[in-house]
């Protein structure tokens, strides 16, 4: 009696140390695919091309996500004369600061000041199924234009 006792407390124990390491398991593939999306350099889906029009900018995700018939571009969103967050026009999918009235082009050039310097770009890329991946961890030089897939560029 007293070794059943006695065993029945360290099943339980054995159970319960199982069951927190199927827990812990749990857990750490948690953190492990956790670790695996942070490692796709902050990479992330931010919807399907076509929900981004030609000729329009779409405030996402932190940045100024552009298409135009050379590609995408995604624009800080931070005005570059004093910092300002900048808007898009929801009607007209332009670019301007509300601060002090600067108004920016598709390419991030500033069209009217008081701001004289260009928007930073971002990682910006759009997968053969039409996904579009932002990484605002990484920028890229200006003008280099994601390219589309071949079946979303514009025919000639
Ligand atoms: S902060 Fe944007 S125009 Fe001055």
């Amino acid at each position: 009696m007293d070794g059943d006792s006695k065993a029945a407390p360290r099943e339980m124990t054995r159970r319960e140390a199982l069951a927190w390491l199927a827990q812990a398991g749990v857990a750490a593939c948690a953190l492990t695919c956790g670790r695996a999306h942070a490692e796709d350099g902050g990479r992330k889906k931010i919807g399907n091309l076509f929900e981004f029009p030609n000729g329009c900018a779409k405030d996402v995700e932190g940045a100024i996500v552009v298409r135009t018939d050379e590609g995408m571009a995604a624009l800080a969103r931070i005005c570059t004369h004093k910092r300002h967050t900048l808007e898009v026009d929801d009607n007209t999918g332009s670019i301007f600061c509300s601060m002090h009235g600067s108004g920016f082009d598709l390419s991030g050039k500033p069209t009217n000041g008081p701001a004289t310097r260009a928007l930073k770009w971002y990682h910006v890329e759009v997968d053969e199924s039409g996904a579009v991946w932002l990484d605002t961890s990484k920028s890229v030089a200006r003008g280099a234009w994601a390219p589309l897939p071949k079946w979303a560029k514009p025919k000639e």
